[in-house]
């Protein structure tokens, strides 16, 4: 029984690698594949996480990236296609929320090959986001949906996924299996000692110059009262230098999941428009600030372990002055039991052997 994993982007690597682990602990026979369709493709935004995640070495890689939407994604499909014809694979297996999810699921589809997709049913409500179309499009036409939460089973319920023929499973989430994992292998010391760690990559805040600058110079002013760590997103770091907007805060070129945990571990508060930071905050024991209007991980909200703040410096400095002396305490568990990988590789399994 083979299995094709399609991934290309950095959050996608993260959560591959405990998947895999898992799908080779099964001891069954099921035989898993690696493509990358290198959507991101530097070394410090893909290599790094392959070498010290322990992700097989991808069996195919492709070279689609610095593309619009359209051909970036239309691309994808045509070579994605062409190795699932001659791979004839029992089953496709994409992550999230890109545009490989979406380019390898649909190549699937259209060739009667089931898919399993982790991460199913988040939803931000917000169409404009290339992320949601991705989501809303990958889960409709999946066999196999592994929710992360119980609110991300609700939203495909409201869509009537209960009347689709396909499974709706909440295995719990594979980034906190993931961050489970690697904790353990963080022992070195934090860079500094107090500050808060950032990063900005979102289309919504790069794309629009009055966000982005109302996110910096909201940084900019934190970073008076306490150091401002920041990993930067290529993408963001272009349009900074294009736009010569003033910086005073610390840039830090991306970097590899370890050092990630490690900066999230010795941080005093996390700020960020990314999705899969804002839970890692909170399984490392931090509060958040999300420089997003909306958020898929909407129980964090809830329970007031991260405050929405959008783009507008006055409300993210707000957020930042209720949350970074606020003493943090953990009253929910939402995102499972850290043994989701397992559930996904055990279902995964059943699913091909009927
Ligand atoms: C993509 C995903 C997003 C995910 C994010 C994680 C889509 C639509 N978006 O956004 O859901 O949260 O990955 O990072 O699939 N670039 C480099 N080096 C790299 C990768 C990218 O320089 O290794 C630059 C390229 O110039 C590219 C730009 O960053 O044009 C944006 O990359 P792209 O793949 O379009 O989207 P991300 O912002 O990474």
């Amino acid at each position: 029984m083979k299995i094709i994993t399609v991934l290309g982007a950095r959050p996608q690597f993260v959560k591959a690698a405990t998947v895999s682990r898992a799908l080779k602990a099964s001891n069954s026979n099921l035989e898993e594949k690696i493509l990358h369709t290198g959507q991101h493709y530097d070394v410090n935004m893909s290599d790094v996480f392959f070498e010290e995640m322990g992700i097989p070495k991808p069996d195919f890689r492709l070279d689609v990236n610095n593309k619009g939407h359209g051909a970036m994604t239309g691309q994808m499909l045509k070579e994605i296609e062409e190795i699932l014809i001659a791979e004839k694979p029992s089953i496709v297996l994409v992550y999230g929320d890109t545009n490989s999810t979406l380019a390898g699921a649909l190549a699937a589809k259209k060739l009667h090959i089931p898919i399993a997709h982790v991460e199913a049913g988040l939803r931000s409500f917000n169409i404009k986001m290339p992320e949601e179309i991705n989501r809303i499009l990958t889960d409709r036409i999946s066999d196999l949906l592994f929710c992360p939460t119980e609110n991300a089973v609700e939203n495909l319920k409201k869509e009537g996924f209960d009347t689709i023929d396909c499974e709706v499973l909440n295995v719990g989430d594979v980034m906190y299996d993931g961050a489970l994992h690697y904790a353990k292998s963080i022992k070195e010391r934090a860079i500094e000692n107090d500050y808060v760690l950032s990063t900005i990559h979102r289309a919504e805040n790069t794309d629009d110059v009055s966000r982005l600058t109302g996110i910096i110079s909201a940084l900019n002013k934190i970073n008076e009262d306490i150091s401002v760590v920041v990993p930067l997103h290529p993408r963001t770091r272009k349009i900074i230098d294009n736009l010569d907007l003033q910086v005073n805060f610390k840039i830090l070129e991306p970097v590899g999941y370890l050092k990630m945990v490690n900066l999230i571990k010795y941080a005093n508060l996390v700020i960020t428009d990314s999705g899969g930071l804002q839970k890692e905050a909170f399984f490392f024991g931090k509060y958040c600030v999300t420089t997003r209007d909306e958020t898929e991980w909407v129980e964090m909200v809830e329970y007031n372990f991260n405050i929405l703040a959008g783009a507008d410096e006055d409300k993210i400095l707000e957020s930042y002055n209720i949350l970074i002396k606020k003493p943090f305490v953990k009253t929910i568990e939402p995102y499972g039991k850290g043994n989701s990988a397992h559930l996904i590789a055990k279902k995964i399994e059943s699913f091909l052997s009927k």
